[in-house]
C-alpha cells in the first residue's frame, strides 16, 4: 500500500515509558527533545501505566487528533483503562500509558493466542512474561486501529526490548500496515550467560541457544525476542558488541547500531560544573563525618570518592572486579605510606529493612554537634561584640564558658565508639548471603583506621529526601571523583557516559559499548578521564590489577591535576549528544519506512530526491564538530552502517558488525593547561 512517507507518525513502545527501572528509560527520557523537535505532536511513547509514578511524571490530556482521539474511545469502551498526557520531561513528548491491570481478565485467551499466530509458548507463572503479553495486545490492539482510521499517513512503529517485543510479533502477524524497528538492549540470554560463570564472548558462536535459553527457564523470553527480532522490518541494537552477540544469539545480524545519547546541558560558564563539583562534595563530606564518626581521622582535603552505581547485578557490572581491586589499592596506598584516603561507595538497590541504627546515630551526633557548635558560635560572637563594644579588649581566654566547655566535652565523648565504622548503611533482608558483604568480609575491608580505603554499600538508588545520603544521584555522581563501572556485560553502559557530561572522570571496560565507542574514537581515552580496563585480552587477575593500579595512578594526581582533567573529561560531552547521536535513529526509521513502502519512494528519482521527499528536519543547534582527523566528515565516527538497500532475507559475508571496528576519527587532543 502507498502511505505518504513525508511526515509519518511515530509511536516507541517500551516498559520504562515513564516507568524509571534501568537505561532505557534514560534513553527515552533524554532522546525525547531531538525526536520531538523532528516530530512535533506526531510522536508519542507508548508503556505501561505505573500508578506509583505516573502521577507524578505525567500531566493527563484529551488527545485532539480524530484518529487518535476515536481509537482511544473505542479502547475504553472496550473497558481498557489509560493514561494520556504529556510526560513531564524536557521536549514534554505525548505519552500513551496503558493499565495492563484493565484487560488481565483477557490474558489466558491472549496467551493461547500468541501460541497459536506465533507458536510462542508463555507459562502461567511468570509475571513479567504475562505482562509482556497484556501490554502486546493492547499495542497491536490500538495499531491496529489506528492505521483504520489514519489510512493516508506512513506509521513507524519503534519498540524496545523483548518486553515490548508482543506488539511487534502481533503487527507483523496481522500484516498491519505500519514499518516497524526492534531495538535491543541486550539480549536475555548474554545476560544470563554472564551472570553464571560462562566464558561468554569466546563462545558466541557455539552456543545452542535453544537449550541454553530451555537450562535456565527462559525460553519462552527467548521466543519471544527472537521472534520480535525477526519480525522487525529493522533490526538494531545500541553498540557493536552487542551487534555481535545479537548476531549469534538472536540469529538476525543487525540492520545498524544506534549509540545512545545523552541531553547535553552546556553552562555558560566552564567553571560552573566545577563549582558545582566543590557544592556536591561538601554534602558527600557531610555524610562522611556523620558515618565515620569517632574514626574520623582522616582529611578531607586530602579524601577522594569513588563510586560504582547501577541495578544489583554483582558480575555483570563488574562489582566483584570493583571491590577485589580497592582492596589491592588499599595495599598499594599502606605500602607507599600515602596519606590519600579513599572513600569508595556501592550505590546499587538489594533488599533491605530500612537504615541501620548504627548509620542513623552516626549521622544524630553529628547533627547535635553541629547545632552546639552553632548555638556557641553565635553567643560567643554576642559577648565579643559587647566587649568590644564597650571598649574591653577581648583576651581569647574566656571566649568560652564553662557550660558551653562542658557541653562541648558532652558532645566529643558522644562521637566515641566501641565498634568500626559499618560497612553498610542498611539492615539488609539476607545479610549472610549478600554478594556485596560476603566478598568485603573475604578481603576484611571493616574500615579499620588503618585502612587508606573505607567502603560503604548503600543499597537503595539515591534521592534527595534521603535522610543520611540527602542528595539524588546526579548530585553524588558530581561530588565524587571518580566514577568506577568494571562491567562484564554492558551493551552500553550509561552510568560512565553520564559522568563523562558532568566532567568526572570514570572507568568503563572494553565489553561495555561505551567503552569500546570511547576506544574507537578517542586516541588516548585516559588523558580525557576515560580509563578502559582490558576485560578481553586480560584474565581476570590481570584486569584487576590493572584496575587497580589505574586508580593508584588517580589517587597520585593533584588537585590540579584532578581540575584539568574534569575539564577534559566534560570537552568530550557533544560526543554524546543526542543531537548526534540522534541521526542514527533517523537513519534506522529512514530504512523502514523504505522497506515496508517501497511504492512510496520512487526509484526513477536520485538519492537526493528521494530523501527530500522525506526530509529530515534540520537538526536543533548541532554542536561544533570535534577536531577530526583523517577525514571531513563530522559524523563519519557514528556508526552509520545502516543499508539503506531494500530488505533481503539472505543476508551477504559482509560483516557489518565488527567489534573491533575503527572510525580512524580522533578527537584533537589539547595539552594546554586548562586552568580555568
Ligand atoms: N541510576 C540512578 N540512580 C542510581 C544509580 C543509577 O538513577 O543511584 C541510573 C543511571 O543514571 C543510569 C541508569 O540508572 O541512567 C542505569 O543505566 P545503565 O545503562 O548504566 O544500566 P542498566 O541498568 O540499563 O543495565
Ligand atoms: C572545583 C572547584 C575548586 C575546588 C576543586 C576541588 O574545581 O571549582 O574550587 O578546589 O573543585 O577539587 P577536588 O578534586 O579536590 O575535589
Ligand atoms: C540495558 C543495558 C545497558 C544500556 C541500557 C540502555 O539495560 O544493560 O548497558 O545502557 O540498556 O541501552
Amino acid at each position: 500500500m502507498t502511505r505518504d512517507v513525508s511526515k509519518p507518525l511515530l509511536f516507541e513502545t517500551a516498559w520504562e515509558v515513564a516507568n524509571k527501572v534501568g537505561g532505557i528509560y534514560t534513553v527515552l527520557r533524554t532522546k525525547a527533545p531531538v525526536t520531538v523537535h523532528e516530530y512535533g505532536d506526531r510522536y508519542t511513547m507508548i508503556g505501561p501505566l505505573n500508578m506509583r509514578t505516573a502521577p507524578v511524571e505525567v500531566e493527563q490530556l484529551e488527545p485532539t487528533e480524530p484518529a487518535l482521539r476515536d481509537t482511544l474511545n473505542e479502547m475504553r469502551n472496550a473497558g481498557v483503562n489509560f493514561l494520556y498526557g504529556r510526560w513531564l520531561i524536557e521536549g514534554a513528548p505525548k505519552v500513551l500509558l496503558f493499565d495492563i491491570g484493565s484487560v488481565s481478565n483477557r490474558l489466558n485467551e491472549w496467551k493461547a493466542d500468541i501460541w497459536s499466530v506465533a507458536g510462542i509458548p508463555s507459562p502461567p507463572d511468570d509475571r513479567e512474561t504475562n505482562d509482556a503479553v497484556l501490554l502486546g495486545f493492547l499495542v497491536a490492539w490500538f495499531l491496529e486501529e489506528m492505521t483504520r482510521r489514519e489510512k493516508n499517513t506512513a506509521i513507524i512503529a519503534h519498540f524496545h526490548e523483548w518486553l515490548a517485543g508482543v506488539g511487534l510479533v502481533l503487527a507483523r502477524k496481522r500484516a498491519l500496515d505500519v514499518c516497524t524497528i526492534f531495538t535491543t538492549h541486550a539480549t536475555l540470554l548474554g545476560r544470563y550467560l554472564c551472570a553464571g560463570s560462562v566464558d561468554f564472548y569466546n563462545n558466541l558462536r557455539n552456543f545452542d541457544v535453544d537449550h541454553e535459553a530451555g537450562k535456565r527457564g527462559i525460553y519462552h523470553r527467548y521466543c519471544l525476542e527472537r521472534a520480535a527480532t525477526h519480525c522487525a522490518d529493522v533490526f538494531t541494537t545500541v553498540s557493536h558488541i552487542t551487534a555481535y552477540e545479537a548476531e549469534h544469539l538472536l540469529k538476525r545480524k543487525p540492520d545498524g547500531v544506534l549509540p545512545n545519547g545523552l541531553n547535553v546541558v552546556k553552562f555558560s560558564a566552564v567553571h560552573e560544573f566545577q563549582n558545582l563539583h566543590a557544592l556536591a562534595k561538601e554534602k558527600i563530606n557531610d555524610f562522611v563525618r556523620g558515618h565515620f564518626y569517632g574514626h574520623y581521622d582522616f582529611d578531607l582535603d586530602n579524601t577522594l570518592y569513588f563510586f560504582t552505581a547501577g541495578r544489583y547485578e554483582y558480575s555483570n557490572k563488574g562489582i566483584d572486579m570493583y571491590l577485589e581491586s580497592l582492596a589491592r589499592l588499599n595495599h598499594h596506598l599502606k605500602e607507599s605510606g600515602s596519606k590519600t584516603t579513599v572513600v569508595a561507595f556501592v550505590i546499587t538497590p538489594a533488599a533491605t529493612h530500612s537504615f541501620s541504627v548504627e548509620t542513623l546515630k552516626g549521622h544524630a551526633v553529628i547533627k547535635q554537634l553541629h547545632e552546639t557548635v552553632a548555638e556557641i558560635q553565635a553567643k560567643i560572637g554576642k559577648r565579643l561584640f559587647e566587649q568590644a563594644a564597650r571598649g574591653i579588649e577581648p583576651s581569647g581566654a574566656d571566649l568560652l564558658s564553662e557550660e558551653e566547655k562542658v557541653l562541648l566535652k558532652r558532645r566529643v565523648f558522644a562521637l566515641k565508639r566501641s565498634t568500626l565504622p559499618p560497612i553498610v548503611t542498611h539492615n539488609m533482608s539476607d545479610d549472610s548471603k549478600d554478594p556485596v558483604l560476603g566478598q568485603l568480609r573475604r578481603l576484611q575491608m571493616f574500615n579499620h583506621p588503618s585502612d587508606r580505603v573505607k567502603v560503604v554499600f548503600h543499597p537503595e538508588f539515591l534521592n534527595a529526601n534521603n535522610p543520611v545520603l540527602s542528595v539524588d544521584y546526579e548530585e553524588f555522581v558530581r561530588g565524587c571523583h571518580l566514577g568506577v563501572f568494571p562491567s562484564y556485560y554492558e551493551p552500553w553502559g550509561y552510568t560512565p557516559a553520564e559522568c563523562t557530561v558532568m566532567g568526572v572522570p570514570s572507568v568503563t571496560t572494553n565489553l561495555s559499548g561505551f567503552g569500546c565507542f570511547m576506544e574507537d574514537n578517542i586516541e588516548k581515552p585516559q588523558d580525557y578521564g576515560i580509563y578502559i580496563v582490558d576485560r578481553r585480552l586480560k584474565s581476570a587477575d590481570e584486569s584487576i590489577s590493572q584496575l587497580a593500579s589505574q586508580m593508584f595512578d588517580f589517587c597520585r594526581k593533584t588537585r590540579r591535576q584532578r581540575i584539568n582533567q574534569r575539564n577534559r573529561t566534560e570537552r568530550l560531552s557533544d560526543l554524546l549528544d543526542w543531537k548526534r547521536m540522534g541521526l542514527e535513529y533517523v537513519k534506522a526509521r529512514q530504512l523502514a519506512l523504505r522497506r515496508a513502502f517501497p511504492d512510496s519512494f520512487h526509484d526513477d528519482l536520485d538519492d537526493a530526491e528521494n530523501e527530500a521527499l522525506r526530509k529530515v528536519p534540520r537538526p536543533l543547534s548541532v554542536p561544533g564538530s570535534p577536531h577530526v582527523r583523517g577525514t571531513d566528515d563530522p559524523l563519519a565516527y557514528q556508526m552509520g552502517e545502516l543499508d539503506l538497500g531494500p530488505r533481503t532475507d539472505d543476508e551477504d559475508e559482509d560483516d557489518r558488525v565488527s567489534i573491533s571496528l575503527k572510525s580512524g576519527d580522533v578527537l584533537g587532543s589539547r595539552d594546554e593547561d586548562d586552568e580555568e
